[in-house]
């Protein structure tokens, strides 16, 4: 018998014992293989036709083959041994099962990624409260006493002077008023709407907002170099911004900020809607009144804002249709991220 003779023996009878469903049949692996006219004592005996210089290696080998041979019939004797219990028997000869891998969801992978942009050009993360006070979320960013968003139909009310942030806005507030000029943040986080939930809306949402204040002149140019820079980042090194004008009553002037279409680049498509672009956030150069609310002195402070919703980059960024994808942890979605 050869070497590669006795590995084939081994494979077969190792072999044999996996495949063995009882007990007995385990028992006639046992004894064609290490019984007293077994296949093991047989080899053992061929040794003295091996010649001499092979004989401790071809030894070897056969006292390997019978321990593992034991081995695995004692192994696999156990399963068969034990009375099994009822229903909660752990079944050994099932195949594994593998785990499936986790993914990082969209939200956090947006706010991630926008930290580590908006770090590069110096903006250190800052966090607020999900509970706010009427000072914070509207009278200090400039909100009329009267306004609309104020209203028990779209602003979540705990109490007469508690609510739910409606938008990270007040984390500026909160801010200002307890740090000095210069500020530099970005504040990711929850936001709160009575808004009936469809494919683009949803009653808890997240938003970031930026926050960048100075005692040297901070201009709208400056806003916009470093919306352009967050734009090329996130989206890709062809993407734009552009202005357009608009209202809010925590900056003046205020605008509207577009990015260019991602997916045409501009040309036109179905997902910009055929104009080439697609709206981001809001933002501006702080409002003086604000200014005169947390105590800075307006004449001696310059500043810009921006927000927008993190749902919408990263609808747009990774192709989501419904933002409520995002909510339900539905495996086969997060799987399709990975
Ligand atoms: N808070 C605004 C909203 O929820 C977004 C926003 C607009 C934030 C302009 C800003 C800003 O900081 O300057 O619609």
């Amino acid at each position: 018998m050869t070497l590669a003779d006795l590995e084939k023996q081994q494979i077969k009878s190792l072999n044999e014992v996996a495949v063995a469903t009882d007990a007995a049949a385990l028992e006639q692996v046992r004894i064609h293989y290490l019984g007293r006219n077994g296949v093991v004592p047989a080899v053992m005996k061929q040794m003295k036709d091996v010649a001499p210089a092979d004989r401790p290696v071809f030894g070897k080998s056969v006292n390997k083959w019978s321990n593992e041979l034991k081995q695995a019939l004692a192994a696999k004797s156990q399963l068969f041994d034990k009375p099994k219990k009822s229903g909660s028997a752990f079944d050994y000869t099932l195949p594994g099962r593998w785990p499936t891998a986790g993914s990082k969801h969209p939200i956090s992978r947006v706010i991630e990624e926008s930290a580590a942009i908006f770090g590069k050009l110096g903006f250190t993360v800052a966090d607020g409260p999900d509970i706010e006070n009427k000072f914070n979320n509207f009278t200090a960013l400039n909100t009329p006493a009267h306004h609309p968003s104020m209203n028990e139909s779209d602003t979540f009310w705990l109490a007469e002077d508690q609510l739910l942030r409606t938008q990270t806005s007040p984390v500026q507030i909160r801010m200002m008023t307890e740090h000095k000029p210069p500020v530099r943040i970005i504040t990711p986080g929850r936001t709160y709407r009575r808004d009936t939930t469809d494919a683009t809306h949803s009653a808890n949402f997240h938003q970031l907002e930026g926050l960048y204040v100075d005692t040297k002149p901070v201009s709208l140019a400056d806003l916009k170099a470093t919306l352009a820079y967050y734009a090329k980042e996130m989206m890709g090194s062809e993407a734009g911004v552009r202005f357009r004008p608009h209202f809010f009553p925590f900056t003046e002037p205020s605008v509207e900020v577009d990015f260019s279409c991602h997916v045409c680049a501009g040309k036109g498509c179905r997902v910009c809607k055929m104009s080439g672009w697609i709206e981001i956030a809001g933002a501006g150069m702080v409002d003086p009144r604000v200014f005169e609310f947390v105590g800075y002195p307006p004449e001696e402070v310059y500043g810009y804002a921006f927000g927008f919703g993190i749902e919408r980059i990263a609808m747009i960024k990774y192709g989501i249709p419904d933002i409520r994808w995002l909510y339900e942890n539905d495996v086969r979605f997060l799987e399709q991220l990975r």
